[in-house]
């Protein structure tokens, strides 16, 4: 058996969470392999709404594994809320959900970093969601860190300590003043005590060698899904450096975050937007600062999962799409959100750049340079409702066009269809 993979293909917020949840029955274990908290994904059915961080989005239907990989990094506190929230709606996350040991943890002072790095950047900050994710990564390669499974040893609360207080060393060279910070609103002691209470998750999860699980579990022949986090132009390689997160989003960071074979990889599911939004900062070719802008982000409520922030929006990014399908070795892409622009009377794409005169089909290096200018091309609007559509031969004329132009022009097919956040609008094609 292989593991399948499904993951974003733009900058996040694509939807992955959504179809994973649509995805599980027909998988055994639904596996994280990479981010943290600064996730976000949403799932939405029998009219309610559950947004997971670090919890992988199969977690709803019991009869399926739901893993944090050891390419996942966790913070205790945010964990436990998350757990509570599901526990109160009635779930039971201790039948279904396990941690690798080898998963590293965000601690409260790699929260104080992440704060002190960002606000050191000034104008050049990177929007990072502040949950402690580049300076968690950075201890992980500088052998520093701590893991899940060192929270049963006994040395655990005097390694905390030893990393504390080079965090706090550190913080002091960058003049924070940590008093006055607050963590999720609160102060750094209490949000501390929440975190060390949180370290109970270690004997109420199984904390298992993930990596011997997951191989075991292929060739008994198990089913096998990866949930990618992010998405490919936040890769840390890949990105639009340094505007990026600080792990590897793409398909190949499944093999380090699962410790599966690169020939285990099955399929790779590539979800994307029929338009694009980011949140941060960093290039963004086909963003609008126009009505039609506006329009995306009011239709498609694109405001984010984790931090509320409002969502900018612009234009489908062709040859960055083709990009990401070709890092990720993409078998079939999933399109989301198009019923946001059931109302547009035409819907413009990105076909390739120009930069100083030269055209450009793929994404290059030079794409901080203000200099590069998106070229669009116009495709005419479907003007109906297709939200309770749910065959493919239903689907307007005008929206099977823009979607066969988008397979012809990528090189690769599209097989689902989502055309609304619950669980039922999905089409199978
Ligand atoms: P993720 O991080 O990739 O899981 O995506 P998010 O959950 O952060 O953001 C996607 C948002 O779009 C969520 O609010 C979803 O409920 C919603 N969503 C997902 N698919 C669709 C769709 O096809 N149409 C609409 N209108 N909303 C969708
Ligand atoms: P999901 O899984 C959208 C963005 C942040 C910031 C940059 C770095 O919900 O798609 P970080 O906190 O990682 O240091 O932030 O990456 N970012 C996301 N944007 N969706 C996400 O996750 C994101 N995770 C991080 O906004 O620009
Ligand atoms: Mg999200």
């Amino acid at each position: 058996m292989k593991v399948d993979v499904l993951l974003g293909l733009q900058w996040g917020d694509e939807g992955k969470g959504k179809i994973v949840d649509v995805f599980t029955p027909k998988y055994d274990i639904i596996a994280r392999f990479q981010g943290g908290p600064n996730a976000g994904h949403t799932l939405e059915f029998n009219g309610l709404k559950h947004v997971l961080h670090t919890i992988p989005s199969g977690i709803f239907h019991e009869e399926t594994i739901n893993l944090i990989g050891n390419g996942v990094i966790i913070d205790l506190k945010i964990l436990q809320d998350e757990l509570q929230k599901l526990i109160d709606k009635g779930a039971n996350p201790s039948k279904n959900l396990m941690i690798s040991k080898k998963s590293h943890l965000i601690t409260p002072s790699h929260r104080l970093l992440d704060a002190a790095y960002e606000q050191s950047k000034g104008k050049q900050k990177i929007g990072s969601t502040l949950k402690g994710i580049g300076p968690t990564y950075t201890d992980k390669i500088a052998r520093l860190g701590l893991r899940m499974g060192d929270i049963q040893m006994k040395n655990f609360k005097e390694r905390y300590e030893h990393l504390k207080a080079l965090h706090f060393e550190i913080l002091k060279t960058y003049s924070f003043d940590i008093s006055s910070h607050k963590i999720d609103g609160l102060n750094f002691e209490e949000y501390e005590q929440k975190w060390m209470e949180a370290t109970k998750i270690a004997s109420e999860i199984p904390v298992i060698d993930s990596e011997q699980f997951i191989n075991q579990s292929l060739k008994s022949g198990k089913l096998i899904l990866a949930e990618g986090a992010q998405g490919t132009l936040l890769d840390v390689d890949f990105g639009s450096y340094p505007f990026v997160t600080s792990s590897n989003t793409v398909s190949a960071a499944v093999c380090t975050g699962l410790g599966v074979a690169p020939n285990k990889i099955g399929r790779t599911y590539g979800v994307f937007k029929a338009y694009c939004t980011r949140v941060g900062s960093g290039p963004f070719p086909t963003e609008l600062f126009d009505n039609s802008g506006q329009l995306l982000r009011d239709n498609g409520h694109e405001y984010g999962s984790t931090t509320g922030r409002p969502r900018r929006c612009g234009w489908l990014d062709i040859p960055a799409l083709r990009y990401s399908i070709m890092i990720n070795g993409v078998t079939d892409l999933i399109i989301t959100k198009a019923d946001v622009m059931d109302d547009f009377d035409s819907i413009d794409v990105c076909t390739h750049y120009q930069i100083n005169e030269q055209k450009l089909d793929y994404m290059p290096y030079e794409i901080l340079d203000d200099q590069l200018k998106p070229v669009l091309e116009s495709h005419k609007g479907w003007r109906k409702d297709i939200v309770d559509l749910t065959e493919i031969n239903q689907l307007p004329k005008e929206l099977m066009e823009y979607i066969e132009y988008i397979e012809k022009a990528v090189d690769c097919p599209i097989s689902v269809v989502s055309v609304g956040p619950d669980r039922v609008q999905t089409i199978i094609r």
